[in-house]
């Protein structure tokens, strides 16, 4: 390990090296993105090449020249493959071991380490985590400068993250952010998944997603979580199930186990469901197997089927991975007229034309090569898919099934392919899993992801944090209100568990979902426990963007704002910048993410606690309004779970003062005479 770490070490230190280093060829122990189609025309792949080349010291543009166009002919831009380091493997290495003069600096080397460890990332070697496209850097140069400027940072420069070039170090303070991070920002009219293609093939921009361009990916764990609450909350509102009741006896489809959709498996079983995931991609389904998620694997869908209902009527838990597409296996349950209680979809339809959706009737390697040889074909394909995919999704709704959005774009994709998915008032015909469960039972209140990551990698420690925040959910359940009782009791159950679950991929990192004070409460008591030495090292806070105030995605995140402000972004804005100047060790903000380019602004934070008095004054400063930011903007929305938990932060925080909504009598508008001019 020794060794290891000092090869780690002069390598982050070297940044792009004088001396050419050796290709290290194609590598067919990770999984590899499809290459995208080629978008750029001859004179813009000259700048493309031109681009590229600015990173790379002259005497080599002769032979790299060739060598990048041959990588964006292919792939459909450039890697810089011939960078990536191999004298050490890429993860999270314990916090003390980066060569950073600044412990903030090394705490974002750790989270980019751990964001590209090929047992985390979903691509590694093309630096992407997870999503099909969500990406830490559009190259290998790109890393290998920002580790090296992560190296030298002073405790008051900041790094410019430009979409994943460092534009550079530039002087601040001691309370600046670290880090800023911006991912995909661009002149919004011209934020169509055209533009992204291109200018990401000319790469200028890459597409961030939530947690990849953000260094906050912990692996499948916390989505995991979030899909627990979701499918148990959804059959509380739709089934009728008991509060303490689990899922035995109910069925359960969905699709894609990938990086984060792999997450459905495990999940599923958590809560007790019968469950088939259907993956085109068999290396996917293999490795949610292997890792013990997936309780079986076939390609067989009479097969997947049989397993699901027999487990379902001995009230037995199963994961099935069905290897094969969706829309098959739904056709063939409407055929056998199979009873299926809970429905969904996660392939990447966020990213439809690029890989992140299969056509039917083909098999994986025959799609992936039509994607790159056929894209016009490979693009109606697809669109046939989807509409064959809501036909069957209807039928099994209305024998009863219900079906959500899960934030990957189906209905939206759907619609505009001409699916049957709308209502006859223009809205979608099934709601997003936000509008109905997690905006109205977890955001209003201000519950949402938060997480944090032990930086000594010691298991030990994540254990004593486990225990933290368990002591103080148990504490915050005496006095809790009815509105958010059921909300901490499952957070207090998944903590309870959450050493056994086995969630742990890379880093050693937790999540929940906890409210404001919750959030703080836990992150005060992690900061004493490293102040006194029970915990062994500084801890890295931070939280998905699927947040209360971090994102604006009026198909997800803020489906539930119904005052009109749904499509616009200020919420989002806000909360980076508000974050930076109340004490964030870095914070992002970023164009696309979940449901894609140019549909979704969405931001987050990380934030080095380190045990000092200085740490507890930011963890305050910023968890409060990381989160009542956006409880004030859905109060002031009207939604009356935020209403409440406003007004509560209000009562305990004398200088809290917030707009509240003045509300109109109900039959009031109605009863006025004159609407239009006819
Ligand atoms: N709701 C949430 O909380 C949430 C969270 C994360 C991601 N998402 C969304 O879910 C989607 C999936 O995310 P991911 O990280 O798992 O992406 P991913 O690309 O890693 O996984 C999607 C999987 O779907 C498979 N697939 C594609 N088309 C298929 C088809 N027709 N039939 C069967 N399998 C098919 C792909 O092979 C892939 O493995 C994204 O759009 C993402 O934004 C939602």
């Amino acid at each position: 390990m020794e060794d290891e770490i000092r090869r780690m070490q002069s390598s982050v230190l070297e940044g792009i090296p004088l001396e050419l280093p050796p290709h290290p060829g194609h590598d067919s122990t990770v999984d590899h993105a499809p290459n995208r189609r080629q978008i750029l025309t001859p004179d813009e792949k000259k700048l493309a090449i031109r681009n590229a080349l600015r990173y790379i010291p002259p005497q080599h543009h002769e032979l790299l020249a060739e060598e990048f166009l041959e990588e964006l002919n292919t792939y459909g831009r450039v890697l810089m493959r011939r960078y990536r380091p191999v004298s050490h493997p890429i993860k999270a290495y314990p916090l003390d071991s980066y060569p950073a003069k600044s412990k903030q600096a090394a705490s974002v080397m750790m989270m980019i380490h751990n964001n590209l460890d090929p047992a985390v990332a979903q691509f590694p070697h093309e630096l992407i985590t997870y999503g099909g496209n969500g990406s830490v850097f559009q190259n290998w140069a790109q890393y290998r400068l920002v580790m090296k400027y992560l190296c030298e940072m002073e405790h008051d420069q900041t790094l410019v993250m430009y979409s994943g070039h460092p534009l550079g170090l530039f002087p601040s303070t001691t309370e600046a952010p670290r880090v800023v991070v911006t991912n995909g920002m661009v002149i919004p009219n011209y934020s169509s998944q055209e533009d992204y293609e291109r200018m990401n093939a000319l790469g200028v921009t890459q597409y961030g997603q939530m947690t990849a361009g953000s260094y906050m990916y912990i692996g499948p764990q916390g989505i995991v979580h979030g899909t627990t609450i979701t499918l148990l909350n959804a059959a509380r509102l739709h089934l009728g199930l008991k509060d303490d009741a689990d899922l035995s006896g109910i069925t359960f489809i969905t699709s894609g186990l990938g990086g984060m959709s792999g997450a459905q498996a495990k999940a599923a079983t958590i809560a007790g469901a019968s469950c088939i995931i259907a993956e085109t991609n068999a290396h996917a389904a293999h490795k949610r197997h292997e890792q013990g998620w997936l309780t079986t694997v076939t390609d067989s869908i009479d097969e997947a089927i049989d397993l699901m209902v027999k487990a379902a009527k001995q009230n037995e838990t199963i994961s099935i991975g069905l290897i094969g597409n969706i829309v098959e296996l739904w056709e063939r349950c409407v055929e056998r007229e199979i009873k299926v209680d809970l429905g969904s979809d996660q392939t990447s339809l966020h990213n439809p034309y690029q890989g992140g959706y299969f056509p039917a009737d083909r098999t994986y390697d025959e799609s992936a090569l039509m994607l790159s040889e056929q894209p016009e074909q490979f693009k109606q394909e697809v669109q046939a898919t989807l509409r064959r995919h809501a036909s069957a999704i209807n039928t099994m709704a209305e024998r009863g099934m219900y079906f959500w959005d899960y934030g990957n774009a189906f209905l939206l994709e759907a619609s505009r392919v001409g699916a049957d998915v709308m209502k006859p008032d223009g809205t979608f015909a099934y709601p997003s899993y936000v509008e109905d469960i997690m905006g109205p039972m977890c955001f209003d209140h201000g519950f949402g992801p938060y997480r944090w990551v032990c930086t000594s990698g010691d298991p030990n420690d994540l254990a004593k944090t486990d225990e933290i925040a368990a002591n103080v959910l148990r504490k915050m359940l005496e006095t809790a209100t009815d509105d958010v009782r059921q909300q901490i009791n499952d957070n207090l159950r998944w903590i309870e568990q959450a050493g056994n679950n086995q969630l742990v991929v890379g880093s050693q990192a937790r999540i929940l979902y906890a409210d404001d004070i919750g959030r703080r409460n836990i992150a005060m008591a992690m900061n004493d426990a490293i102040a006194q030495g029970e915990i062994s090292g500084p801890v890295v806070l931070g939280r998905d963007h699927h947040d209360v105030s971090g994102t604006d995605s009026p198909y997800r995140e803020t489906a539930n704002i119904r005052d009109g402000s749904m499509f616009t972004a200020d919420m989002a804005v806000h909360n980076a910048i508000g974050d930076a100047f109340r004490g964030a060790t870095w914070v992002s903000i970023h164009n696309g993410g979940g449901v894609g380019w140019g549909e979704v602004i969405n931001g987050g934070f990380g934030m080095l606690l380190d045990g000092s008095e200085d740490a507890a004054r930011r963890l305050q400063n910023m968890l409060h309004w990381d989160v009542n930011n956006g409880v004030a903007r859905r109060a002031w929305a009207r939604n009356d779970g935020a209403l409440s938990a406003i007004e509560r932060a209000m009562e305990l925080e004398p200088k809290l003062s917030v707009t509240l909504p003045n509300i109109v009598q109900p039959n009031l508008l109605d009863s006025l005479s004159r609407w239009s001019d006819e």
